[in-house]
């Protein structure tokens, strides 16, 4: 009798078991073949093998399960195609995923994570689109932590401060070949936080810093976007999460291979993706479009975008004369920068400069900010590390990559002398920004 009911109980656990596995989780003895597909929990997502268009290459992947038209927004062996449909992707015995051919030692891919004391292994697609690996009842490892070359609704995207891991999004090679591309994603930490768009080692464009609201250098993030956006700095990360309000409809962030960070959403009724947003957008977007110091509007209406920050000229007027902004401005000859009545212009609507050469007091309000930076001078500009919660960003090096919008952004102060103070600003021909002069320098 004890014996039947403890049989009894163990077939009951198998058959769960067996249940609970047969199509979002990969056990040790439970691998996944190509051919086979592991579906989320809610259906949304599934995993397996796959080829691009007009590739017979294998890769080991997430799609959406949904949506009609193939779309991969995570691979696994991005650099080491698998030839024939022979892969397999298996847990193995100490707490890996792995990725291998029938009865071939050579490894695609693996998660490369440490084992803890423990032997119970398995990984689950979750409906979310993230595949996690769990040794006994603890993660030990994620896909949303190593993103390819999109970022889902929900994934944390920037540093984790304890295990140093800094997410990165990367281009595919091209549309037929997952393959690490040029183009990279991802998140910098001096200064203030920033997202920079990279081709290779070049910045090709900066989303500026968070304003509390949104990026200084994105005016799309308005109240009403489709998304929750938070931002989060903290002891253990500085990450940025974007929530959907509407959790059925499909929207994700791409990095694609002409160089294009584009958010996409799905259209049911037409059935095909549809661009909600993308950058770089225009010249200005450009990083370090019109050099040190320089400030670029688009508005301008004798069409070359570039001009100088307020008390600055440009330092080549012959390259400047041929439209070609890119050696930047200089202080201008004659300013008496410090301690003889200077103070600050403010430039509204724009995206700060970049703040690699800053440094942020989060305890400073705008007054306080601007006292301190007045006092030293070294500091050349500042604005407001936060708009709903104070702080304080201060420049003590090249202004680098400010542009002005026709609607978002933030204001920034720029230090000018006593002279340029008194000097109506005359920046803008067809003023899509306001510009005050602000603070008057006692010192
Ligand atoms: C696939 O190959 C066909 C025929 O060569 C070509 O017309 C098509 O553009 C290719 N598709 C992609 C995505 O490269
Ligand atoms: C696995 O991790 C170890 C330790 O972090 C590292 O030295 C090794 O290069 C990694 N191997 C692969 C294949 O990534
Ligand atoms: C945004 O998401 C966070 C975390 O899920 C939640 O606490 C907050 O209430 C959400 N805010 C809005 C406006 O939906
Ligand atoms: C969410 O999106 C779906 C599909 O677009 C739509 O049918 C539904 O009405 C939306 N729900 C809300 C609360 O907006
Ligand atoms: C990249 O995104 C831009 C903007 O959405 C789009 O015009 C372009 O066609 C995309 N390129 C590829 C290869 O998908
Ligand atoms: C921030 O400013 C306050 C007030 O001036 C100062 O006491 C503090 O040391 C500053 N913090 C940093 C990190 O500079
Ligand atoms: C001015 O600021 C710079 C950079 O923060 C600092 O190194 C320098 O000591 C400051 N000078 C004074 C007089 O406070």
């Amino acid at each position: 009798m004890y014996q039947e009911r403890g049989f009894l109980a163990s077939m009951l656990i198998f058959l769960i078991v067996r249940f609970c596995s047969s199509t979002d989780t990969i056990t040790l003895t439970q691998p996944l073949k190509d051919g086979d597909i592991l579906v989320s929990n809610g259906k949304t997502f599934a995993l397996g093998f796959f080829s691009p268009t007009n590739s017979s290459n294998r890769y080991m992947g997430i799609w959406y399960n949904k949506v009609s038209e193939q779309t991969v927004v995570w691979v696994a062996n991005r650099d080491r195609p698998i030839t024939g449909s022979t892969g397999i992707l298996s847990v193995d015995e100490t707490g890996n995923l792995v990725l291998h051919e029938n009865d071939q030692a050579f490894v695609f891919w693996s998660t490369n994570v440490s084992r803890v004391a423990n032997d119970v292994f398995s990984a689950q697609l979750l409906d979310s689109g993230n595949l996690v690996l769990f040794q006994g009842g603890i993660y030990s490892w994620q896909s949303f932590d190593y993103p390819s070359n999109t970022l889902l609704p929900g994934m944390k995207f920037g540093l984790d401060k304890k295990t140093g891991l800094n997410r990165v999004i990367t281009s595919w090679k091209s549309g037929v070949n997952p393959g690490v591309g040029d183009y990279s994603y991802k998140m910098e930490f001096v200064g203030s936080p920033q997202l920079f768009l990279y081709k290779g080692v070049t910045r090709v464009w900066r989303t500026g810093s968070w304003t509390g609201h949104g990026w200084s250098g994105v005016p799309a993030m308005t109240q009403n976007y489709i998304f929750n956006v938070s931002y989060i700095n903290n002891n253990d990360e500085v990450v940025v999460v974007y929530l959907i309000r509407n959790s059925s409809i499909f929207s994700r962030l791409v990095v694609n291979e002409s160089g294009t960070v584009e958010r996409l959403t799905w259209h049911e009724a037409e059935q095909k993706w549809v661009g909600f947003w993308s950058a770089p957008k225009d010249q200005c977007d450009g990083y370090n479009h019109c050099g040190p110091s320089g400030f670029c509007n688009p508005f301008k209406s004798d069409s070359f975008e570039c001009d100088c920050l307020p008390g600055y000229e440009p330092r080549s007027p012959q390259d400047w004369y041929l439209r070609d902004g890119s050696k930047g401005c200089k202080i201008k000859v004659g300013t008496q920068m410090c301690g003889s009545g200077d103070g600050f212009v403010e430039l509204d609507r724009v995206k700060v400069p970049d703040t690699s050469t800053a440094r942020v007091n989060m305890s400073l309000g705008l007054e306080a900010c601007e006292e301190t930076c007045l006092m030293n001078c070294t500091c050349m500009g500042y604005a407001s590390a936060d708009v709903s919660k104070g702080g304080c960003i201060m420049w003590y090096g090249d202004m680098i990559d400010t542009r002005t919008f026709s609607d978002g952004g933030q204001s920034f102060y720029i230090r000018v002398d006593a002279a340029e103070l008194g000097t109506p600003l005359i920046l803008f021909s067809s003023k899509p920004s306001k510009m005050d002069h602000v603070f008057e320098s006692g010192c």
